[in-house]
């Protein structure tokens, strides 16, 4: 069986709701955490993890996206003009990244009904799901690439997890599972279930926003139910799927933000600026002043 993972799907089509009036005219995918849009925080993940094609499903104002992944020819003529080249080259390392697709989510029916629109794009062969908002910061080794190791070894999809507060566990998809003897990173999945209430969740395990998926999940996306507000659930979906196979979780080793809260967003800004040799001293000092 094929287990090389080569394509992601990155969903980009919310509204953003949380963050307007930032999102009226821009997707919250393009809202900056220092210098970088979030998705292109995701985009680096997955090319550090190996991934050669990305697939990035947009609602509307997509074109930011398109642009910013795309060669900036007045840009770079303007910048080339003023003798600016290290700026031509930071702006070139975007689009030469990977190569990028774009496929449209025509309606918001939820995030199982997002990776299903990319399903003639991903083809016949394992992929990766990765949701911007969760952004993960894992300087030994790449998150995603982790849970690739896992499927590579394995042949199992996998779904990374955090261990999150009980009072927050209601904002996720739940799992229970059985915690491997040689690695303790890795569960075997039971239960999948979407936003519980506090009082029904199976444990404290939540789904974070990474995915290592075989291509059998398009059938169970394309029969799953709609749940009550009228969505699609990827959740949903790979408990129908587990019933046919292995599914393994994974405690991924990093430290994740909620970039999709406001709060979250800022606690990314701040802990991402103080790793900059050219912000973070200036910043740790503001800080210190704050007398906090
Ligand atoms: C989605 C998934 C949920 C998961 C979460 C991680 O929810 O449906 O299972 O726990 O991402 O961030 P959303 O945050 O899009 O509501």
């Amino acid at each position: 069986m094929l287990r090389k993972v080569r394509k992601v799907v990155i969903p980009a089509a919310g509204l953003g709701t949380r963050f307007l009036p930032a999102t009226k005219a821009m997707p919250k995918e393009m809202l900056c955490v220092v210098d970088k849009p979030i998705i292109q925080y995701a985009v680096e993940e997955a090319v550090a993890s190996g991934i050669e094609h990305i697939i990035i499903v947009t609602g509307r104002s997509k074109s930011s996206m398109e642009d910013h992944f795309d060669i900036a020819f007045e840009l770079e003529a303007t910048l080339r003009e003023r003798g600016k080249l290290d700026l031509v080259r930071e702006a070139r390392k975007v689009s030469d990244l990977a190569s990028v697709s774009y496929i449209r989510q025509k309606e918001p029916l939820g995030l199982g009904h997002a990776v299903l629109a990319a399903r003639d794009l991903v083809g016949d062969a394992p992929f990766a799901v990765m949701l911007p908002d969760d952004l993960i910061d894992s300087p030994r080794k790449a998150a995603l690439r982790q849970m690739i190791e896992v499927f590579e070894r394995t042949g199992d999809p996998v779904i990374a997890l955090l261990k999150v507060a009980l009072k927050d566990i209601s904002a996720y998809g739940v799992i229970k599972g059985e915690q491997d003897a040689k690695d303790p990173r890795i569960y075997v999945l039971q239960e999948l279930v979407e936003k519980p209430k506090m009082e029904d969740a199976p444990s404290d395990l939540a789904i974070m926003g990474r995915y290592i998926l075989t291509p059998d999940i398009f059938e169970d996306l394309a029969t799953t139910a709609r749940d009550k507000g009228g969505e699609i659930q990827l959740t949903n979906g790979l408990r129908a799927l587990s019933t046919r196979r292995r599914l393994l979780g994974y405690e991924f080793e990093g430290m994740r933000y909620d970039a999709g809260q406001k709060l979250g967003f800022l606690k990314a800004t701040v802990d991402l600026a103080l790793q900059r040799d050219d912000l973070g001293p200036a910043l740790r000092e503001h800080l210190k002043s704050l007398g906090l």
